[in-house]
């Protein structure tokens, strides 16, 4: 068996390289950076990268909503060997989503994992540059009273798509993930400022003052929108309900938001 890991240099596929490392289960790690590269807008590196991939953990680019790469990509790693695929989808994504149709109907076991916004996002990656400056603009109010969200840990993500990747009894399932606990924005960079002694204040922006600063960024416009509503789903309460999937699998309720905080609290530390 091996295991090939899209995303591999990523918030979930570094840790589930890791977990197939200690576990002593051969796999591949990939991405645009690895020895063997993979490159989603680089159909030629795929090939390479599936050769001898008995199992895939399928790491989608957030930004491409369209199914178009996933729908030629897994009946190409399907007739390459490929018997088991586990999607890295997100909660609250609509259930005829293109690239979860793609895996349900690629004939080969598959396990689709539907998580909540990572807490990770505050240490490795999207709000980490304004954690640091001290002030992140988001729709999501600025305090008491705004909507909350159960943010999972990235290495429950990693936990439940090993146990999928290398033990039976996953197949055909959808795990929706969450943390154990729901916190607001507010909560969350109050927690973060504890244990990083920074002042860090939120700002609030209406949604489409958001998208167009993310359009701005750079970031293609239907995507900017799925961000924003998302955003504004969870300001409005609409977002917080914890899901079964990590006490499903793993057996205990999920990392908690306080303990991540502590484990990454290096992150937050000026050079
Ligand atoms: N972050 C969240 O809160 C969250 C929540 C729910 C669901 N998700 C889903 O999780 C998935 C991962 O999203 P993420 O944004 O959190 O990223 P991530 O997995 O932390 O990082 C992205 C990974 O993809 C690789 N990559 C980037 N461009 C690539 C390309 N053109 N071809 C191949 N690999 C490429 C990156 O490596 P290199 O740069 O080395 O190529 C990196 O390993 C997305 O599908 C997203 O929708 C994320």
């Amino acid at each position: 068996m091996t295991i090939l890991v899209l995303g591999a240099t990523g918030k979930t596929g570094r840790r589930v390289v890791s977990s197939l490392d200690a576990l002593g289960v051969d796999y591949r790690a990939v991405s645009r950076r690895t020895e063997i590269p993979f490159d989603w807008s680089d159909p030629s590196t795929w090939a390479r990268a599936l050769d001898g991939a008995t199992a895939v953990y399928l790491v989608p680019l957030a930004m491409n909503l369209d199914d178009a790469e996933l729908a030629e990509f897994v009946p190409q790693a399907v007739a390459a060997g490929v018997r088991r695929i586990v999607l890295l989808s997100a909660r609250g994504i609509p259930s005829d989503d293109g690239r979860e149709r793609a895996v349900r109907e690629s004939g080969v076991d598959w396990t689709i994992l539907r998580p909540t916004w990572f807490s990770h996002n505050f240490s490795e990656d999207y709000f980490l540059p304004e954690i640091l400056a001290g002030e992140i603009v988001l729709p999501v109010g600025n305090g008491a009273g705004n909507g909350a969200h159960p943010f999972i840990d990235a290495q429950d993500i990693a936990d439940v798509a090993v146990a999928a990747l290398t033990q039976d009894g996953h197949a055909g399932v959808t795990y929706e993930l969450s943390g154990p606990e729901a916190l607001t924005f507010a909560e969350v960079v109050a927690r973060i400022g504890e244990v990083s002694g920074r002042s860090i204040r939120i700002t609030d922006v209406p949604a489409a003052d958001y998208t167009g600063m993310l359009v701005q960024g750079g970031i293609e416009s239907a995507y900017a929108e799925v961000l924003s509503m998302s955003l504004t789903a969870i300001r409005d309460g609409h977002d917080a309900a914890l899901s079964d999937g990590v006490p499903s699998v793993l057996g205990h309720d999920g990392r908690l938001f306080g303990d991540y905080v502590k484990e990454a609290a290096g992150s937050w530390v000026t050079p």
